[in-house]
């Protein structure tokens, strides 16, 4: 089992580790638990292959991008933000002899983790219900830290600073963190792209979109280092006009710095004196 933080104890309920007591939620992470739990009251157990084909896109994508993880044997990784634990398992695939833990603030979705562990023919070590406002594992222990299209709903109030911090904490020297697949705006748009993203949610749950200028102050403070690679990809977007845009993005590579689109983000942490 991972190392935990001093004085703090957990407890297993099913194959699912959590913090004992619960830490007191946020009023989105309810909505995220509330929003997982009719998705598993509408489905239930048969409707893993509906789940399955509705996540097959970002599936593709992240196939695409699991490069970026670097994933070496013995290393320790652990996935926030993880859903339904798909990503964790195709990391498991990828590198069998790496420990992957699986994190996330709603049940309901780890509890369709093992439907594709069934499919993959994989095992997470550990999965866990958690928030990411307070994780808690001990220090230093985590060589990968990864999140697919998840941070954007990490902030608080459009603020990431308490999330790169307890991500910092967590990583082993030399390790890395990973936000794949993220949206982000400049400035000057980033209202008008966090209305519209909540509007494609119907408010179901707190969407945003990444501030890149807010991000690396929020990362410098504590000393990380932060890169961005913008990755307009048309591929596997969820609508034609989608990927026309994105298509215009990849095409002129100019525009990708200036215009609203996807970043994939990696955060180191301060080197060791
Ligand atoms: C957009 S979903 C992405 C899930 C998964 N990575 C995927 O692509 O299928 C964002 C995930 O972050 C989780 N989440 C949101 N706020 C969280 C928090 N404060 N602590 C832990 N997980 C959180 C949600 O429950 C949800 O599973």
């Amino acid at each position: 089992m991972v190392r935990l933080q001093s004085g703090v104890t957990a407890e297993q309920d099913g194959r699912i580790w959590r913090p004992a007591p619960a830490p007191t939620l946020t009023p989105s992470e309810e909505k995220e638990i509330a929003y997982y739990s009719g998705i598993r009251r509408a489905h239930g157990d048969t409707g893993f292959f509906d789940l399955l084909t509705a996540k097959a896109n970002f599936i593709r994508v992240f196939q695409l991008l699991a490069d970026r993880l670097d994933l070496q044997p013995g290393q320790t990784v652990l996935e926030i933000g993880a859903g339904q634990g798909w990503a964790s398992c195709l990391a498991k695939r990828r590198q069998p002899a790496c420990r992957v833990v699986a994190a996330d603030i709603a049940r309901d979705a780890l509890l369709y983790a093992a439907a594709y562990e069934q499919l993959l023919g994989v095992r997470i070590d550990e999965l866990w219900e958690c928030s990411v406002r307070a994780l808690p594992f001990a220090d230093a222990q985590f060589h990968r830290i990864f999140a697919f299209a998840s941070l954007h709903h990490f902030g608080e109030r459009h603020d990431y600073s308490g999330i790169l911090a307890e991500v910092l904490r967590l990583l082993a020297p030399g390790g890395r963190a990973v936000f794949l697949y993220e949206n982000w705006s400049p400035g000057w748009a980033i209202g008008w792209t966090r209305r519209r993203a909540r509007r494609q949610m119907r408010d179901a749950v707190d969407e945003d979109v990444l501030h890149l200028g807010h991000l690396r102050d929020a990362c410098r403070r504590p000393g990380g280092r932060l890169e961005v690679e913008f990755w307009p990809n048309p591929s596997f977007r969820e609508s034609a006009s989608a990927a026309a845009y994105m298509t215009l993005l990849n095409r002129c590579r100019f525009l990708a710095p200036l215009l609203p689109g996807t970043v994939n983000v990696t955060l180191t942490p301060p080197a060791t004196p």
